[in-house]
């Protein structure tokens, strides 16, 4: 193996005790440490202070943060003030805290002002093909600011929340964009959810305004956004909060104004207002640590929790994450699947690549439309040179005949990208091979809404590749795998995945609640964040992620609650209890008998209170559920009845009631 590889190992062996060790002084240190076993050798502080690179807390991410505009410096301390250890006081994470700047200023003006206003920011395909769209940086900036004038003018201040609830329009980056440039706090929701789903993020959040449209074409749906969004504001009068504005863009393609329902006095078309404002818009300069956004995610209760995210720290850890595993030149044009809906449209449609001065290409419609090859041909199309997409789509395009693929050139592809879960060696083989010509290496990004940017990434031009492994930390981010005692395991090993000393991208606290922040992520293991996922370290220091190990699941790359799902069920008047796998045992009233139909309204339930996506694909009638003596829900057995391994259930004999296993066990088909 490469010299880089014997650094990692020897990093694998670093004794716990070594938390001021940051990875780039261990990289640097490593073949001391190798010959030494246990010594560290730090360099002096006379040394440090000049180096070109220092410790991540220190020198590192300051040099990196000099290459935006900042208003006011973070001055002479220490760029991060962070305590993520709960048994020392209250779980705090401050990074240039005291500098102010404004997202949208370094991702916009900053841009046009060394030169690149009239470069293509944004191009936009429409769901049809041959609908399509472009903005420059200059035209992009004038409709940001349009928008920011208006939002102003109706009275949303700094740390005000807008709820944007929109498909993959232009306008949904310019909401964005539009929000952070005068301090509002946006909070996107994902247009697949249901109206329930954005009810409970709106009643949560309480905005003063939200954004939507009347309707979108995906694929050869139309699918009603507006009456949807109707249906939420409705349900949050009456739970007693009203939102005072839903401005409503018309998407004349998949609907016409005239055809819209219509509040009076609640509802602005955008375009009958945004015109009449001016196009520049002064910036409200914020401080590093306010409120950017807040994005809801799935745990492994019921009720969704507001991830929020800062300012200055994330706008310098998703320009650098985006830079750096991507290998981001200026000549590249870059295209993300992801819908800004989720972090990947976050951090990777938007912010980090705007803030680079890149071309994005912001796609409506559905991959599988007009038919299986849509992709390659938008490849093709605008030339594009990174590709970034989940293994769920991959694996789906994978089943089609490779002519989709074949019948387009994709030579202008330079780096393809994956995340969202692990992707099997077989579908990352057929990315490389079948979409990359194996000519492109594949970035494949382990990170989490909570973590802002890329954790756990490959630098596609500096290391070798295994097919599945998201290989090694990003600069400054130590990665530990620990056993169920919190104990730090070294070495080849498999555990559970926490990260020591925090980065700039970190989430700051769940929204209105810091105690279940603390205790979904730093109790666990004290001393560390725990991420929720399972991985291992193979001998040559690759890591491996094996997906969640707490009661969150992962349904076509979504992140879901076990438990949203659940609700949604047994709120179902005939349904009394329902434990979820990715297939669901339902336990009916007593009484009820089992039916096709009652399976069909039971999906229902689901799909109208979180969304169609989250649907269980399976409902298997579950007369009772095994549980322990105490109550608990032996999913173990579960899961293994579900994927028909009868041979492997274990021990079942700690059931409160074993006979529940056999009468599951017949009902398998039923
Ligand atoms: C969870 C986070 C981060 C953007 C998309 C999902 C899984 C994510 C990978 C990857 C293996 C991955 C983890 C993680 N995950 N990327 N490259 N390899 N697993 O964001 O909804 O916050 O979900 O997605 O389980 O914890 P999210």
């Amino acid at each position: 193996t490469s010299g880089h590889l014997r650094h990692v190992e020897s990093m694998a062996q670093l004794p716990s005790g070594a938390g001021r060790i940051s990875h780039l002084n261990a990289v640097v240190l490593g073949e001391s440490l190798a010959s030494e076993e246990h010594d560290l050798v730090f360099p002096s502080p006379e040394f440090s202070s000049q180096a070109l690179l220092s410790s991540p807390e220190h020198g590192f991410w300051s040099e990196i943060a000099k290459e935006f505009y900042w208003k006011k410096g973070w001055g002479d301390g220490p760029i991060v003030e962070q305590n993520l250890d709960v048994r020392k006081g209250t779980v705090k994470i401050e990074w240039f805290k005291g500098a102010t700047t404004n997202i949208c200023y370094n991702a916009l003006d900053r841009i046009i002002g060394r030169g690149d206003g009239n470069k293509i920011a944004l191009y936009w395909e429409g769901n049809e093909p041959g609908h399509d769209a472009k903005l420059t940086y200059n035209e992009l900036l004038e409709k940001v600011c349009q928008l920011a004038n208006y939002l102003k003018d109706i009275g949303v201040k700094k740390g005000d929340a807008v709820v944007i609830y929109l498909p993959m329009l232009m306008e949904l980056p310019i909401a964005m964009l539009a929000c952070a440039r005068i301090g509002a706090v946006h909070s996107v929701v994902f247009a697949g959810f249901s109206a329930e789903s954005l009810a409970q993020r709106i009643l949560d959040c309480r905005p003063k305004v939200i954004i939507t449209c009347n309707a979108v074409r995906r694929g050869p749906k139309v699918i009603h956004l507006k009456d949807i969004s109707d249906a939420a504001l409705l349900e949050c009068v009456n739970n007693g909060v009203s939102v005072g504005v839903c401005l409503t863009y018309e998407n004349q393609s998949a609907m016409k104004k005239e055809a819209t329902k219509w509040v009076e006095g609640r509802d602005i078309w955008w375009q009958d207002v945004t015109p009449k404002y001016p196009t520049t818009c002064a910036v409200e300069w914020v401080d590093a640590e306010d409120s950017l956004f807040l994005l809801y995610t799935s745990g492994s209760t019921g009720k969704p929790k507001g991830v929020l995210h800062t300012t200055g720290g994330y706008m310098v850890y998703t320009a650098t994450t985006f830079k750096y595993a991507f290998d981001y030149k200026p000549s590249d044009i870059y295209w993300c699947t992801a819908d800004c809906g989720w972090i990947t449209g976050h951090s990777y449609v938007t912010y980090g690549p705007f803030l680079n001065g890149a071309s994005v290409l912001v796609f409506e419609g559905a991959p599988n439309y007009p038919d299986a090859g849509r992709c390659w041909d938008i490849v093709d199309k605008y030339k594009v040179t990174l590709f970034y997409t989940a293994p769920t789509l991959v694996r789906s395009l994978m089943r089609e005949k490779t002519e989709y693929v074949t019948r387009a050139s994709r030579k202008s592809l330079r780096v393809l990208g994956s995340v969202g879960e692990p992707i099997n060696p077989s579908a990352w083989r057929w990315f490389f091979n079948v979409v990359g010509d194996s000519r492109c290496p594949i970035s494949d990004t382990w990170w989490q809404t909570e973590t802002g940017g890329f954790m756990i990434t490959p630098l596609p031009g500096a290391w070798p590749q295994k097919p599945g492994s998201a290989t090694f930390p990003f600069f400054g981010v130590q990665p530990v795998i620990v056993d169920e005692k919190g104990n730090e395991i070294g070495g080849e090993c498999s555990g559970y995945l926490c990260i020591k000393s925090s980065w700039p991208g970190a989430f700051r606290t769940l929204y209105g609640d810091h105690e279940r922040y603390e205790t979904t992520y730093f109790k666990p293991f004290p001393g560390y964040y725990f991420t929720g996922d399972g991985c291992s370290r193979d001998g040559d220091g690759y890591h491996w992620l094996t997906g969640r190990v707490d009661d969150v699941i992962n349904v076509s790359g979504h992140r879901i609650g076990t438990a949203e799902v659940e609700s949604a069920l047994v709120s179902h008047p005939q349904c009394a209890e329902a434990a979820v796998g990715i297939y669901a045992f339902v336990t009916l009233i007593d009484g009820v008998p089992y039916s096709q139909e009652l399976r069909q309204s039971l999906v229902l339930a689901v799909r109208s209170q979180i969304g169609a996506f989250a649907a269980p694909d399976k409902i298997h009638w579950a007369p009772g559920l095994p549980k322990t003596r105490s109550g608990k829900i032996m999913r173990r057995i579960l899961r293994k009845i579900a994927s028909r391994q009868l041979d492997e259930l274990g021990d079942i004999s700690t059931l409160a009631d074993p006979s529940v296993v056999d009468q599951l066990i017949a009902l398998t088909d039923s």
